[in-house]
């Protein structure tokens, strides 16, 4: 990677989802404390990031940003330092253009000010969204992106900090033929990239469709990602009422079979067991850290059920059945469409329930519905 970190997808909490901009130091820090005291943090939730709304409306008299002194009363280096006391890191949000999506201060002109600071309050980790980035006379939008997003990543690099990059520029292309021509250099600029929609917010009701949307547009996505840069489909939303137990562990398979991001987006202070045992499952946490950082794809796919297969370090394979109709179905994938020799002779560890199945020929999940099925699959001899 071009700085070096995110080797592995990055992993936390990030507010949007469920807070957008009733946010302050308390729900911070609360949140926080949460990420540890569930054992998250340990699995590997490390980032706390906050998203829009934290900063004052203007910038100070020399041009510097500073925190609203009402929703963070001692200031942005103090929940940095609150966060790394807590063996957390610290993520922030800014925006590439004039203006944040909220209409608070860009970094549009600021670049190397605002890395400076950010690296003095101790941050480690800059989500630089991408509203109200100006037309330039002369050029193309996506060259004008290009030009925002390289800045911000130079300015990280001489900041004198570690800084995780996650960019919001392709998102803004989305639908377009420059969606392919942003994502050909944003894992030079970056470490992360959110590719496309905003995942349903905590209130919205139909989350199930947000997360299938999410997932179709993520899914082709493979090439472009990888150790140190990845597809970021957006916010894990696990905790959230409106999604069934199923479709609350489907998501979070997807994005592990994806080596997407696992950022959380909900009030962990009251996580069911359920949704803690979901974001807590080491083993499907496995497969999204799996060091060799390859992207799941799809091996099969209709309009009821899709398989995939993600390449583990070692050679093991995690494997992938979604079912995307409203009934329970079983489904079976040959073994030589897994990518295995005929013959060969094979077994499954269900991530999930934690069974090993040994196979040869075919591989069947029964999978209820919205659920998903993940295997571990190695080979026996
Ligand atoms: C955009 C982003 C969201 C969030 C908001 C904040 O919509 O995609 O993730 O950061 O802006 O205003």
């Amino acid at each position: 990677a071009y700085n070096g970190l995110a080797l592995t997808p990055p992993m936390g909490w990030n507010d949007w989802s469920y807070y957008q901009c009733n946010i302050s130091e308390q729900l911070i820090l609360d949140q926080a404390k949460a990420l540890v005291s569930t054992g998250l943090a340990k699995k590997g939730y490390n980032t706390v990031t906050i998203d829009d709304c934290w900063m004052a409306k203007s910038r100070d008299r020399n041009g510097n940003l500073v925190g609203d002194s009402t929703k963070f009363p001692d200031g942005m280096a103090y929940v940095g330092s609150q966060l790394h006391k807590m063996g957390l890191k610290f993520g922030i949000y800014e925006d590439a253009g004039t203006e944040t999506c909220g209409g608070y201060p860009g970094s549009w002109g600021h670049e190397t000010a605002d890395a400076k600071r950010f690296a003095s309050w101790g941050v480690d980790y800059l989500k630089l969204d991408g509203c109200n980035v100006p037309s330039v006379q002369g050029q193309s939008d996506e060259e004008t992106y290009r030009e925002e997003y390289q800045k911000m990543s130079q300015a990280l690099l001489d900041s004198g900090r570690k800084i995780v990059f996650s960019e919001s520029a392709p998102a803004y292309f989305q639908g377009t033929p420059d969606w392919y021509k942003i994502l050909q250099w944003t894992p030079k600029y970056g470490n992360l990239w959110r590719e496309g929609w905003d995942i349903a917010l905590g209130q919205d009701n139909d989350k199930w469709s947000s997360i299938m949307a999410n997932y179709g547009y993520n899914v082709p996505l493979g090439a472009y990602s990888g150790p140190g840069h990845w597809n970021d489909p957006d916010f894990l939303l696990a905790g959230d009422s409106g999604l069934t137990a199923d479709e609350t562990q489907s998501q979070v398979v997807l994005w592990a079979e994806m080596a997407a991001p696992l950022i959380s987006s909900t009030d962990l202070t009251k996580l069911s067991p359920s949704a803690l045992a979901i974001l807590g499952n080491a083993d499907v946490i496995a497969v999204d850290q799996d060091p060799a950082g390859v992207q799941g794809h799809q091996v099969y796919s209709d309009a009821t059920y899709d398989v995939l297969v993600k390449p583990l370090a070692g050679g093991d394979k995690a494997v992938v059945f979604l079912n995307k109709s409203a009934k329970q179905q079983t489904f079976t994938i040959g073994s030589q469409e897994l990518g295995y020799p005929a013959g060969a002779k094979l077994a499954a560890k269900d991530l999930i329930s934690k069974t090993t199945t040994p196979f040869t020929s075919s591989v069947s999940a029964t999978v209820p519905a919205h659920g998903t099925v993940m295997y571990r699959v190695h080979t026996t001899g």
